[in-house]
């Protein structure tokens, strides 16, 4: 008896353990979908726009709710909400996955990536398959992998061109990532670990000199507005990789999921032209605001740069993995 209560109470391979939580034929669907930046963004009016799409094609039996700017979550909550259930959709920048998931960290790497079509065509191969796959045993599905672009350097004290101009300043870096505490200490400055939430009012209030962020974030947060130089490094690249909890995604219903799932890769495309967009527009925007002093790194100054900075690529290549290393190497 004991033997065959084991067989019957045990899910198999394959087996949704969740059939218990399945969503029944007509009821309704919610879909809590938060984030942290504003709507106005490559990310927000993605999510916008999925939340639109998915509404007409399932004749509103599924709702998707966006949180944008961290009204729900912030920085450091989001994944555990997902986890738990109280959202069903998130897209962190890859950076604040590196606390459970220290691969992630690969995107911090300074240079690592030379554009947005390789970082696809990573995330489309060996590299994808190895990072959704950690996040995948741990109950978490990926569902796609959103472009915000390469990151730009902003501070409110001087110029910033060579290494040796960080002597002194301290800089906001995004949650978790060691890889990019490491880079700003390798460039002689301090680091400080900060949510996206309070970084307007942290740069404001000259709680920190400077930030590295993406133009969209660094305009829609009026960021530029106190930091009054920039400097076009485009040495890191940052993504999201849009989340779901995998027992949830499980117990939709098939047509469902495959209308959210067709939708997300629709969405996808239009989210990466937005990026490259909206990323040409603000930086000529910020360049004539004339609030801004803009520099453009020249290949020369890039080369001083990656010869402090490359020393991290093994300092962490236990933690990232040498496979992963060597096949971005590969790759470019
Ligand atoms: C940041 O914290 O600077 C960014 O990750 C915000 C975002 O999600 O683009």
């Amino acid at each position: 008896l004991c033997l065959c209560l084991f067989f019957i109470l045990t899910p198999g391979c394959g087996e949704r353990v969740v059939d218990k939580e399945q969503v029944s034929p007509d009821e309704k669907i919610v879909i809590k979908f938060s984030h942290v930046v504003a709507e106005n963004t490559p990310k927000g009016l993605a999510a916008e726009r999925y939340a639109a799409l998915v509404k007409e094609r399932t004749r509103g039996r599924v709702e998707v709710q966006v949180f944008p700017n961290s009204t729900l979550y912030k920085d450091g909550e989001e994944i555990q909400a997902l986890q738990s259930g109280a959202v069903q959709m998130i897209a962190p920048a890859t950076s604040k996955l590196a606390g459970e998931f220290p691969q992630w960290q690969i995107f911090d790497l300074p240079y690592v990536f030379m554009n947005e079509e390789k970082v696809h065509e990573a995330m489309n191969g060996y590299i994808g398959v190895k990072l959704y796959g950690g996040l995948r045993q741990n109950n978490i599905q990926s569902l796609a992998f959103w472009d915000s672009g390469f990151k730009l350097i902003t501070n409110s004290r001087k110029p910033i061109i060579y290494p040796q101009d960080f002597n002194d300043l301290s800089f906001r870096v995004m949650i978790n990532s060691k890889v990019l505490k490491k880079q700003f200490e390798k460039l002689g400055a301090t680091p400080v670990e900060g949510s996206f939430d309070d970084l307007y009012r942290a740069l404001e209030t000259r709680a920190f000199d400077g930030e590295e962020n993406t133009i969209s974030n660094i305009c829609t947060k009026n960021l530029y507005k106190v930091q009054p130089y920039l400097i076009v490094t485009n040495h890191g690249y940052m993504g999201y990789v849009v989340l779901t909890n995998a027992a949830y995604w499980n117990s939709l219903p098939p047509d469902i999921r495959e209308v959210l799932e067709s939708t997300m890769a629709e969405v996808t495309e239009w989210e990466r032209q937005q990026a490259l967009k909206m990323n040409k527009e603000g930086l000529e925007m910020v360049a004539q605001s004339g609030v801004t002093q803009v520099h453009y790194q020249t290949e020369d100054e890039k080369r001083e740069w990656m010869e402090v900075l490359r020393p991290i690529y093994t300092e962490f290549s236990d933690v990232i993995g040498r496979d992963l290393i060597s096949s971005i190497e590969e790759l470019n």
